[in-house]
């Protein structure tokens, strides 16, 4: 590098690739390591699949309650059941959205501008949840505010649903640096959040979109090709009845593959049946 412009080149270059976050203090040489040590959280790229998972489940609340997202080995130690605790203790969503930002059991919170704790209609009777933050979510605080986050809005749209009348939150409330693919660790520090999120919500109707809140909470191997548009009874503790929940792709996954449009469509379609389906029964 000879001169200021090579190094801003480089800096270019980092930020396009999704280097654009300092996480450490010093500089750390992993070409330096020993294989064991590189296996570095923050090398990888976001991407639509799910993470690794330990069993997969049939779509019926008995199977739903028992599986657990992620493999022990995965979770570290003393973090999940701090973050349960806390999840547990909120009686309401002020009190969890409290928890959620005072709590230092997941790294991401450190790297982060914000925490990204939920929009739109806590009274609503559908419940949306995504991935993680990205950029413009984490500088906003809000969650789905970026271009998936407009393109959601359309989706929604089409079938008549506005911010008013969904609740839209993600299984991490960090964004990850780089927008890269979130741990099983740090989604599992986060997991006991989401799920006292979806029984302080209480929806008539869940969707998970993408791959990463599919396969974290529906607990399964399975990836979002399988799982999308088939319904599944999602129990969830603190709720006396499963929730009709539902997995359809992620709008970024959309952006990337516009020609998956055409079976987002046909599961929007289906979350619209049940919902004016819910509207005339109650
Ligand atoms: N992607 C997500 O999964 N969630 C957001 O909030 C934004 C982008």
């Amino acid at each position: 590098m000879s001169d200021a412009r090579d190094w801003a080149e480089l800096l270019r270059w980092y930020v396009e690739m999704g280097v654009d976050e300092a996480i450490g203090e010093v500089p750390v040489d992993r070409t330096r390591l020993r294989p064991a040590q590189t296996a570095d959280p923050t090398s990888t790229d976001r991407r639509d699949s799910p993470p690794a998972v330990a069993r997969t489940i049939a779509p019926s609340p008995a199977r739903a309650a028992a599986a657990r997202p992620v493999s022990d080995a995965t979770i570290t130690p003393g973090l999940a059941p701090a973050g349960a605790g806390l999840a547990n203790a909120a009686a309401t969503l002020e009190e969890l959205g409290r928890a959620v930002a005072a709590f230092e059991g997941c790294a991401l919170r450190q790297t982060a501008t914000n925490t990204v704790f939920a929009d739109g209609n806590p009274a609503a009777r559908l419940m949306l949840i995504g991935e993680a933050p990205g950029g413009e979510e984490d500088r906003l605080g809000k969650p789905f505010v970026g271009r998936s986050g407009q393109l959601l809005d359309r989706m929604l749209a089409a079938i008549g649903i506005d911010r008013t009348a969904a609740y839209i939150t993600n299984v991490l409330y960090w964004r990850p640096p780089g927008n890269r693919k979130p741990t099983p660790a740090e989604i599992a520090a986060c997991l006991p959040f989401v799920q006292r999120h979806i029984a302080l919500v209480r929806p008539a109707v869940l969707v998970l979109c993408g791959g990463t809140a599919a396969s974290t909470l529906l607990g399964t191997t399975e990836g979002i090709t399988k799982l999308r548009g088939r319904w599944f009874d999602l129990a969830v503790d603190g709720l006396d009845r499963p929730v009709k929940t539902i997995a359809t792709y992620h709008p970024s996954y959309l952006l990337r593959s516009p020609e998956r449009k055409r079976e987002a469509w046909r599961d929007l379609l289906t979350i619209q049946e049940e919902l004016l389906t819910i509207n005339k029964t109650s």
